[in-house]
């Protein structure tokens, strides 16, 4: 994949590009551990054992969406807006190449007209209690949705838009847009107002789902870490952590 125009410094400056892997999250581990520059992307078109959050499988036929994983290095106190950064990247990227509007789904789900166009996973390597890397991985549907009854409801963003798009420019603009992001880490609070403005979540009822028990309550805030802050009908609060449950809107 050749992206001829590229604006970002690191992001992107180092593509690697599989016809077919397991995983970009597994290939990505594998070139940290051969010292991988900050900003490596690993790009496949086909994926055999494609994963996405809490141990379900992510789907796309082959060459018909993209399927990345970014490598970084952030700082410890960067980890928790990592996903903000990641999720505002995508959703400003498929607004500008779509031009339809895009919201996001706590903790990390893009959304258009209600319906995910694109995940993310983070996965980090530790080495001791240090983290060594944080590898970012995307799958963005760009001309392909699998029909599946989960919620929220998949689509594709030429299914939104009506056409078939170049997976090249919508990584081109997803790339200088995380680039610009991350970059704005260091400053903290500026992601993270950004990231919520576009969460669709807050104030809506939701039903969360820790491993086979499901509450429902209303979801008030969410924190600078991205905790989000629920609250029950008996008045009292509970802090819903990513990772460890499944919202049912
Ligand atoms: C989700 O469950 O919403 C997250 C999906 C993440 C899928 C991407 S595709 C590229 C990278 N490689 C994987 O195996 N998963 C992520």
């Amino acid at each position: 994949m050749h992206l001829s125009n590229l604006k970002t410094k690191f992001i992107g400056r180092n593509i690697v590009h599989y016809q077919v892997v397991t995983s970009t999250m597994s290939v990505a581990k594998q070139l940290v551990k051969d010292d991988a520059t900050e900003g490596t992307v690993i790009i496949a078109d086909e994926q055999t054992e494609g994963r996405g959050r809490l141990g379900r499988t992510w789907i796309a036929p082959p060459a018909s969406n993209l399927l990345i994983s970014i490598i970084l290095y952030p700082k410890l106190a960067q980890l928790s807006q990592l996903n903000m950064v990641a999720a505002l990247s995508v959703s400003q990227a498929v607004e500008k190449v779509t031009e339809l509007s895009s919201s996001i789904k706590w903790p990390n789900d893009i959304l258009i007209r209600g319906k995910k166009v694109s995940g993310i996973l983070i996965e980090n390597i530790l080495e001791g209690r240090e983290v060594k890397a944080s590898i970012v991985g995307i799958g963005i549907n760009v001309n392909f949705f699998p029909d599946l009854d989960i919620t929220p409801t998949p689509t594709s963003l030429s299914g939104e838009c009506g056409k078939e798009l170049s997976r090249e420019m919508v990584l081109q603009c997803f790339l200088e847009e995380f680039e610009h992001l991350y970059k704005l880490l260091d400053t903290g609070q500026i992601v993270y107002e950004k990231w919520l403005a576009r969460v669709e979540t807050l104030g809506k009822t939701i039903r969360v789902k820790w491993n086979d028990r499901i509450e429902v309550g209303c979801a008030e805030s969410i924190e600078p870490d991205g905790t989000l802050i629920m609250r029950c009908p008996d008045g009292s609060i509970r802090r819903v952590v990513a990772g460890e449950v499944t919202l049912q809107v």
